[in-house]
């Protein structure tokens, strides 16, 4: 495979919104990053992925956006972001900015426009159906009808997500028009690419029909007949034609629901993107990514199976975007490790065993700090549109005020959301004001001041890793080598990397008793290890509980 530019990077998540606070009124903003990019490039990564930032009446924290060419003020204006491109540039490290096209706010100035007279251009830019009922029973990803009725006429409008996020009409070709100037004007910026939203909505089922109901409600979810509909390709297609191939940028789609068999469309050879993030093994817990409250048990050994499973099929077309946390999950810590959360050994081999997949690791802010899930103790905690609809449709279906709220609690988006903790003072230095968003509870002990520079903090770990993936002896195999699963037992995720010349066999034991793997060859030789001592006993690696080694063999 050809090298890429894109392959070599470490990619960083931001959320701006709880990111750093610079002017003191409680929300994260652009200055905020750009004050914190020594400890970003002290860290080591290379690129950062910006949520959106676009202007917005934040009913989704930016992922409704309300004019695609200017900020929100509360994020900034449009000299800072220029100042953090250059900022960020001087320490070599790119911008990726987040690009929300599937919907816009109902707020958008063409939304509006569409509602104040029917017969304008605007209206065919989004998806109006007419009559006194709404025109099915699909479900939205955020709760209740996917319709939502325009006040005063007997019409509605469509949406996946929230109401205030009405879906984008893709068949309207002035519509995707305007989006690729919209997509060329951003890149002519100078930003390294974009991070794609919820990409694989775009095209939706004309016929419209009802589907076969899937709960209490009468509504069937709306992603059967939404998402990776036939026809897609032609949109994804148009879209790269006109935009990203005109640039030497890159793109990481949110693209849930694509089967393995199609992933050369998307990420081969002359695919839509670049990269797509895989969801199969982030929701092994729950049965979609929309329904937290139908947990699923899971074992290492499956979580093991499922994230190998993905590695193969990546493998077979392309590049991974390779991830454990970002801003619509919980913590990787509280969700993988559960009562080992707080192990600090054991948020290191978490870590580690991602980190060292064939594709480019993505890091979410905080996760570099072992940041834990925030147990709230009632629902008007919450900020997060989702939350409060799955509480909602918990209790729907039969779950008590106590199950709905754990179930919520373990699942909540707005555990990523929460305030960086970058010290143990008030409001953790995020802020001065109140922070818009409660800070988790864990701040006086989990905090950046003081894991940067002190041995053995979860922070040093991570940089010590990126740097050895980045600079060390076998970066060239573990940048760009193959990979493969590697037989192991129960408690342990194991593969291998390798090129013609050599490979590294890499262990990721997720029990809290010592367990002994065999030595797959002889005369092999420790590469890197989450622990200081590694046992090995003739041909036997001994793991101590949550360690993680890498060897190298021929
Ligand atoms: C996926 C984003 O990651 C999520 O935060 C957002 O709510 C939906 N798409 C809708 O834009
Ligand atoms: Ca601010």
């Amino acid at each position: 495979m050809e090298k890429l530019w894109w392959q070599e990077e470490v990619v960083y998540q931001i959320y701006p919104k709880s990111f750093q606070d610079s002017n003191q009124d409680g929300i994260g903003d652009i200055k905020g990053i750009t004050n914190r990019l020594d400890y970003l490039q002290n860290l080591g990564v290379t690129m950062l992925w910006i949520c959106p930032i676009y202007r917005s009446p934040m009913d989704d924290n930016g992922y409704d956006v309300s004019d695609y060419r200017s900020l929100a003020p509360e994020f900034g204006r449009m000299e800072d972001l220029d100042e953090l491109i250059q900022e960020a540039g001087k320490r070599k490290i790119r911008i990726m900015l987040d690009l929300v096209i599937n919907h816009s706010s109902d707020e958008h100035e063409w939304f509006q426009k569409a509602l104040e007279d029917p017969k304008s251009k605007y209206h065919d830019y989004y998806i109006f159906k007419d009559g006194k009922e709404r025109p099915n029973n699909w479900r939205s990803i955020f709760g209740g009808s996917v319709w939502e009725k325009v006040p005063g006429r007997e019409e509605y409008y469509y949406h996946t997500f929230g109401k205030k996020q009405p879906d984008l009409n893709w068949e309207n070709e002035k519509l995707r028009e305007e989006l690729y100037d919209m997509v060329n004007w951003w890149l002519d910026k100078g930003i390294a690419g974009f991070r794609i939203d919820a990409i694989t909505f775009i095209k939706k089922d004309l016929t419209w029909s009802d589907r076969e109901a899937d709960g209490v409600d009468g509504l069937s979810k709306c992603t059967k007949s939404s998402r990776t509909q036939p026809g897609i390709g032609v949109f994804l297609h148009e879209l790269k034609e006109n935009t990203f191939d005109r640039h030497r940028c890159v793109t990481v789609a949110e693209a849930p629901g694509v089967p393995y068999e199609d992933l050369d469309d998307f990420i081969g050879k002359d695919g839509y993107f670049d990269m797509i993030f895989d969801f199969r093994y982030a929701d092994l817990d729950i049965a979609s990514g929309s329904e937290w409250f139908k947990r699923i048990p899971w074992t290492v050994k499956e979580l093991g199976e499922k994230i190998m499973a993905s590695q193969m099929a990546m493998q077979k077309y392309g590049w991974a975007a390779n991830f454990i946390e970002n801003h619509d999950q919980p913590r990787a810590t509280s969700k993988y490790l559960q009562e080992a959360q707080d192990n600090p050994d054991a948020v290191k081999m978490l870590g580690a065993m991602y980190f060292f997949l064939r594709g480019t690791p993505f890091i979410y802010q905080g996760q570099e700090l072992g940041m834990v899930n925030f147990k709230r103790d009632s629902i008007g905690q919450f900020n997060d549109l989702s939350s409060i609809d799955q509480y909602n449709r918990s209790m729907e279906e039969g779950l008590s005020k106590e199950e709905a709220l754990e179930i919520v609690n373990l699942r909540s988006r707005d555990n990523g959301r929460t305030p960086f903790p970058w010290n143990q003072e008030r409001y953790g230095g995020f802020s001065q004001h109140t922070p818009w968003l409660m800070m988790g509870e864990e701040y006086p002990r989990i905090n950046a001041a003081d894991q940067v520079g002190r041995e053995g903090s979860i922070y040093e770990f991570y940089k010590e890793m990126i740097a050895f993936r980045q600079e060390g002896p076998c970066r060239d195999t573990l940048i760009y080598g193959e990979i493969a699963p590697l037989a192991s037992s129960e408690n342990v995720i194991a593969y291998r990397r390798f090129t013609d010349t050599e490979t590294i066999y890499c262990w990721f034991h997720f029990g809290k008793e010592a367990v002994k793997e065999t030595l797959p060859q002889d005369h092999m030789q420790t590469v890197w290890s989450s622990q200081k001592e590694v046992y090995i006993t003739e041909n036997q690696l001994v793991l101590q509980p949550y360690q993680a080694i890498l060897m190298r063999g021929k």
